[in-house]
């Protein structure tokens, strides 16, 4: 239990907080998280925005892309964050064909997001397609994050996880859409995996903040996903990841280490059971 008095502890991070920080030039962190425990270790570390990604369906069940998660998955991996939140500004992902139909289902979707799961605000991918339906969703008071550049909804309409926005055409492209979010009341942007230049003319451009992964290091924040950088998962090896930790090493020989005690007898010992 945390020993702070309520009036001791951090603010409550908000939107108008991060928007605040890029007007400061104060970098913004931001991590995910899909459980209570790991959104509980993250927030009392101090980060400032946690996201419950769609990456939960390859980091939690296992799936090759963000494609098989529904709302159900994402409301209940939410619901769990939100109870281990303190201070976080927490940001879920609506996911894939729960807001491409119709913008009326997307602002229902969001407002579950928001009335089942507790989150502040939700994410959605993509540029000009989504703008109206960004619109709709902020009108009705849902602080909306967008997502510029790698949308992994779409891998099988782009066929790679490749950098994104090479070429001129493409990198123009993204500079609009950002400008169309931004206009649409999007209080922020994720840039994945496109050039570091390009990201930050994106961050010059508009006045909301820019969130990057794999996207150089002049947006105004950074995010990864916490599985990847402690290390808990040593296949993924992406360029840009930075690894904070070999959790993946260390997991392993506490594992091991258990079992050998109880093979051995050493576990439990007279300290570790009752009269
Ligand atoms: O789902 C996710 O974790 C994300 C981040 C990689 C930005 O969208």
């Amino acid at each position: 239990m945390s020993t702070q008095q309520s009036s001791d502890r951090p603010q409550k991070v908000t939107t108008q907080t991060v928007v605040e920080m890029k007007q400061q030039s104060e970098k913004i962190s931001m991590l995910t998280a899909y459980d209570y425990t790991m959104a509980r270790i993250v927030d009392q570390a101090g980060i400032d925005v946690i996201l419950v990604g769609d990456s939960a369906s390859n980091v939690m069940a296992g799936y090759d892309t963000t494609v098989p998660m529904t709302m159900e998955h994402m409301i209940y991996h939410a619901s769990c964050v939100v109870r281990g939140v303190e201070t976080a500004l927490v940001i879920a992902d609506l996911p894939f064909m729960s807001y491409q139909v119709t913008a009326e289902e997307a602002l229902e979707n969001a407002g579950r997001m928001m009335k089942e799961a507790g989150v502040h605000g939700v994410k959605l991918e993509g540029g000009k397609p989504v703008v109206k339906t960004i619109a709709k969703i902020v009108e009705a008071g849902i602080p909306v994050m967008g997502h510029l550049g790698l949308t992994p909804q779409s891998i099988y309409k782009f066929g790679t996880y490749k950098v994104r926005a090479t070429e001129q055409t493409e990198a123009e492209q993204l500079v609009e859409d950002a400008k169309r979010l931004e206009e649409a009341g999007c209080f922020s942007i994720v840039l994945e995996k496109i050039p570091a230049e390009l990201a930050e003319k994106v961050t010059e451009t508009i006045s909301i903040p820019t969130i990057g992964i794999g996207a150089g290091p002049n947006c105004d924040g950074q995010v990864l996903v916490t599985h990847d950088m402690l290390g808990l998962n040593k296949e993924f090896k992406p360029r840009f990841l930075r690894r904070y930790d070999d959790m993946h090493s260390s997991m392993t020989n506490a594992v091991q280490h258990y079992i050998t005690d109880i093979k051995s007898g050493d576990f439990p010992n007279e300290n570790e059971q009752y009269d």
